[in-house]
């Protein structure tokens, strides 16, 4: 085993200008795009199923690398090399505003472990890419790092907590001290968040060291005042195929369909930070104790994976054949092989990680339909078992 490359080394902040704001009509165009990724992904399910949907938003992993040592991932357990330099991380990022993404997802490993992470951002929002994303767990995300990534470009913001308390957390995460690293992080966006103009959400993956946290994270992010996602543990993709993962994800289905059936409950009195009933009703199907809903995966259409050493894929399952170094993003997003593989994964002929099961069922008639129902069917209960306890307090008064 590998020592991981940097724990929470601080250095000076870069000096950067600061990230040009989009204009109105730079809004209006990224919506069209996507509008027209939405129209094209209903026509292939429905219509032509071979349509060639090019992605629009794309997943950037500056580094394979990483400063804690999670027991469900992958990455830290070895070093990888050779990994894209400044310039060619720049290079990447001018061919895709070329190519009209929307979106730039910038993670990892641990994308701040890398000094160079705000040029590279902020070289994306030169090129006109506006809506630029973080994906951290956290630990290096201090005062001048924030500043740091802000000023570069970053808008939005998605932070690791894998339990509501130090003792789970920090388990989980192989490094004590980051749980208290992490809120911190948390709190200081949340108190810029008006000001900067920034989104944040905590991300808690499901795993059989955690599942009884289900409940206590979503009242710690309540809280906190942010969205929780649920990112559902994995061993099939390529960040965290490992025999040791493996044992990890074997949560046990009693403790989750408790919080689950919590969740929901607390989903439906108070939408808006927790996840929709639909989203969380998927969840048994991804550990196996139900059926999966037959879901196409918008996510492997949206999608373009950039890898630390320039490989590319299309989605989570997708292994990269292609690389940066050998050929332009145009021509591989173009190539037989790629699109052969769309195909394949859009319809789910894949490992099936679970990755953005949100957006899936989102984009899924039946699953909205369910959410809409069931939140009708929450109120008009309540407001029966309002209208029977002041029937009986009115009983009682008059006896
Ligand atoms: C690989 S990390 C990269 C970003 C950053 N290092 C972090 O931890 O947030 C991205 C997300 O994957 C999640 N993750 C870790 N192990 C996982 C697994 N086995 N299955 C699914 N997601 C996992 C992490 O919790 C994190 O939210
Ligand atoms: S989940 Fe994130 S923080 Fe944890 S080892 Fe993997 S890359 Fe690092
Ligand atoms: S569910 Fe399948 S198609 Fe979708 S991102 Fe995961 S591996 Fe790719």
């Amino acid at each position: 085993m590998s020592v991981p490359v940097e724990l929470t080394r601080r250095t000076r902040p870069l000096k950067l200008a600061p990230a040009p704001s989009p204009t109105r009509r730079d809004r209006w165009k990224n919506k069209a795009r996507l509008a027209r990724f939405l129209a094209l992904s209903k026509v292939k399910q429905h219509a032509v199923p071979s349509l060639h949907v090019r992605p629009i938003v794309a997943e950037l992993f500056l580094t394979d690398n990483c400063n804690l040592t999670c027991v469900s991932c992958a990455c830290w357990r070895t070093t990888t090399r050779g990994e894209l330099t400044t310039a060619e991380w720049v290079d990447v990022v001018d061919q895709l505003a070329g190519l009209g993404f929307v979106k730039l997802n910038f993670t990892g490993g641990e994308a701040l472990t890398r000094r160079d992470a705000a040029r590279v951002i902020s070289a994306a929002a030169r090129r006109g890419i506006f809506d630029l994303h973080l994906n951290t767990n956290g630990v290096l995300l201090d005062e001048d790092r924030l500043n740091e990534v802000v000023a570069a470009g970053i808008r939005s913001f998605n932070l690791s907590l894998d339990g509501s308390s130090a003792a789970v957390h920090d388990a989980v995460r192989g490094r004590s001290g980051a749980f208290n690293l992490t809120v911190d992080a948390v709190s200081r966006i949340v108190a810029r968040r008006e000001r900067d103009n920034l989104d944040v959400q905590v991300n808690f993956t499901v795993l059989a060291d955690n599942v009884d946290d289900l409940v206590s994270i979503a009242q710690l992010t309540q809280r906190l005042g942010v969205r929780l996602y649920l990112n559902l543990g994995t061993d099939t993709t390529f960040l965290f195929r490992h025999a040791d993962v493996s044992g990890r994800i074997a949560v046990d289905e009693g403790r989750l369909r408790d919080g689950l059936a919590w969740l929901t409950t607390a989903s439906l009195a108070a939408p808006g930070l927790l996840p929709p009933p639909s989203a969380l009703s998927y969840i048994p199907s991804h550990f196996g104790f139900e059926k999966a809903p037959p879901t196409p995966c918008v996510e492997s259409q949206l999608k373009l994976m950039v890898h630390s050493t320039g490989g590319v894929g299309g989605c989570w399952g997708h292994d990269p054949t292609f690389n940066v170094r050998d050929r332009s993003i145009a021509s591989i997003i173009d190539s037989d092989h790629y699109r052969e593989e769309h195909v394949r994964f859009f319809r789910k002929d894949c490992v099936r990680c679970g990755s953005n099961y949100a957006l899936n069922e989102r984009t899924r008639v039946a699953a909205q339909v369910g959410d809409v129902g069931r939140r009708a069917a929450w109120s008009l209960q309540q407001a029966v078992d309002r209208t029977s306890r002041r029937g009986t307090s009115d009983n009682w008064a008059e006896r």
